[in-house]
């Protein structure tokens, strides 16, 4: 499969998570291209099989807490993402709350698919990072 990894880190944690993604996609045979959403435009996004996007948690912990800002904006400037899979990650310190389900929502208005979501802990930024790949993989695939 073609798969797209972007993300958006502010001090590279984020960015580790996805490299690990990106590496365990090409173990696989995949077709990977990684970079961050700052230089990922909309033609990035056609003839992809699978994108996993990735974002820091920003917030005051216990309010206001979620998709960094700056991936907001770009999930918002997408012009529409017609039923792309897309497995969503993040990276936190403490408890990431509400963000998977607030980004995949705004993926979901765009139009695409949301077939995995996983949370890594700065800490443990691969953890069970396998799973994910190989949940979201099988989810993706056009077989499923
Ligand atoms: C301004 C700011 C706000 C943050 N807010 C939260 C938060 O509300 N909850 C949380 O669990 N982590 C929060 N974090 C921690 C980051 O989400 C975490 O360290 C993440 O792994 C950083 O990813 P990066 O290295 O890719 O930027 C915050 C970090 C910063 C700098």
């Amino acid at each position: 499969m073609k798969a797209l990894v972007a993300y958006e880190s502010r001090s590279g944690t984020t960015k580790r998570t996805a490299e690990a993604v990106s590496w365990a996609l090409s173990a696989k045979g995949h077709d990977v291209i990684t970079r961050p959403v700052a230089e990922v435009g909309q033609d990035y996004l056609v003839g992809v099989d699978v994108v996993f996007l990735g974002t820091w948690v920003e917030g005051f912990l216990v309010v206001g807490v979620g998709p960094a800002k700056a991936m907001r904006r770009w999930v918002s400037g997408l012009k529409g993402l017609p039923g792309t899979p897309i497995a969503v990650f993040c990276t936190y310190a403490l408890n990431p709350r509400g963000t998977l389900a607030t980004l995949s929502s705004l993926l979901e208005i765009a139009g695409a698919r949301v077939v995995a979501a996983q949370g890594f802990n700065r800490r443990q930024p691969t953890k069970d990072l396998d799973s994910f790949v190989q949940k979201a993989l099988a989810a993706a695939s056009p077989s499923s």
